[in-house]
């Protein structure tokens, strides 16, 4: 569920930041390209990827420190990319919106690494259903 939470999330920031994207192309003003950077790496292809490694890894997905980073993560990251083009197009004002935003993403990302190091299950060696426990009981019974 919050795999395909996360994915959902990560193709709406995809459009944005392709839209975006073309957008700087067509008007030749690139002032706005850290947001579409960030936008496309710490959106599209960080949480596309984490909704992926908790379908690889399930027991990543349970519990609340996934769900504390999907919410610091991503509204850390539409306060960091409000701020970062108010910045961009407005001024200063809008630096401390940028650093907290910044700041409440990083949290949401120590998170996860925490989730990953700390809950991240060894693989079953024996008796499993793995490709390398198939291999086996094929090299087994194959005939020589
Ligand atoms: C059709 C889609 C896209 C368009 C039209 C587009 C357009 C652009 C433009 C105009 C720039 C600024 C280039 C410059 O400053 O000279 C840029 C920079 C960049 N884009 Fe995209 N982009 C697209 C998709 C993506 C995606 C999907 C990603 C990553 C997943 C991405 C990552 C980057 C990065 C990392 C830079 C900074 C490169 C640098 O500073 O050298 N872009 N893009
Ligand atoms: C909350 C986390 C992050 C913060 C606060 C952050 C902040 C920054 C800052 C301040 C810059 C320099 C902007 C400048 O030169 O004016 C930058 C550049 C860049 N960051 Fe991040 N970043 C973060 C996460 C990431 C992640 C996860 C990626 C990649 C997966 C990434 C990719 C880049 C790239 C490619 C550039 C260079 C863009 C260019 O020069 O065109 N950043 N970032």
């Amino acid at each position: 569920m919050i795999s395909r939470t996360l994915i959902k999330l990560s193709v709406v920031y995809f459009l944005v930041a392709v839209f975006l994207g073309n957008y700087m192309g067509m008007q030749q003003d690139f002032r706005l390209k850290h947001v579409h950077v960030h936008i496309a790496l710490l959106g599209w292809l960080s949480l596309a990827l984490i909704g992926v490694l908790y379908r690889v890894y399930p027991e990543l997905a349970e519990g609340w420190l996934p769900r504390a980073h999907l919410w610091l993560h991503n509204v850390g990251l539409v306060v960091f990319m409000g701020g970062f083009t108010g910045y961009v197009l407005q001024g200063k004002q809008f630096v401390p919106a940028l650093g907290t935003g910044a700041m409440v993403a990083s949290l949401g990302i120590l998170l996860f690494a925490l989730n990953v190091l700390l809950r991240m299950r060894p693989s079953p060696k024996h008796g499993s259903n793995t490709s390398a426990s198939h291999l086996h009981s094929f090299q087994q019974t194959a005939p020589h």
